[in-house]
């Protein structure tokens, strides 16, 4: 085990719910330190090149749609192995799946509309994270 970096986004329901703050105590209380932050709104080619792995599946253009629909909060989060860690503190894609406890299980919505997203190997979260931040924004 080290100490990794993990990309996550609270996705638009829950910035429109105000649930910043709240799944941001989440992770704190689950062991994960929020290094960066930062608001957008994203353009339809960013959202579209962001999630470009998933452009064949019938939900692709679905996604793009909800997740240009309001704002986003993108977040660099660090901690022991903390990729494995915040798909688990998430919970399962769908929340009807979501371990109970989890922040899918507690807020998402639906399977499209689950409140975040965590990159879901050590690979995807450097690519993700330099998608979002440059290196002068990761101070610690
Ligand atoms: P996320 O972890 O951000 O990665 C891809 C996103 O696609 C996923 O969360 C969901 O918001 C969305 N999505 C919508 N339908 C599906 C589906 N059937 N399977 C997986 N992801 C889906």
């Amino acid at each position: 085990m080290s100490i990794q970096r993990t990309l996550s986004i609270i996705k638009p329901d829950a910035t429109r719910r105000n649930l910043t703050r709240v799944i941001n105590e989440h992770l704190k209380r689950s062991g994960l330190k929020v290094v960066a932050q930062k608001r957008l709104l994203l353009t339809k080619a960013q959202a579209a090149k962001f999630y470009e792995v998933h452009a064949e599946r019938p939900f692709f253009s679905e996604l793009c749609e909800y997740m240009t629909s309001g704002q986003v909060v993108v977040q660099v989060l660090q901690a022991e192995d903390a990729v494995s860690l915040n798909r688990k503190v998430m919970g399962a894609t769908n929340p009807e799946e979501a371990e109970a406890g989890s922040i899918r299980a507690e807020y998402a919505l639906n399977i499209t509309e689950n409140s975040v997203h965590g990159s879901d190997s050590l690979e995807n979260a450097r690519i993700e994270i330099a998608f979002f931040f440059a290196e002068f924004e990761l101070v610690v």
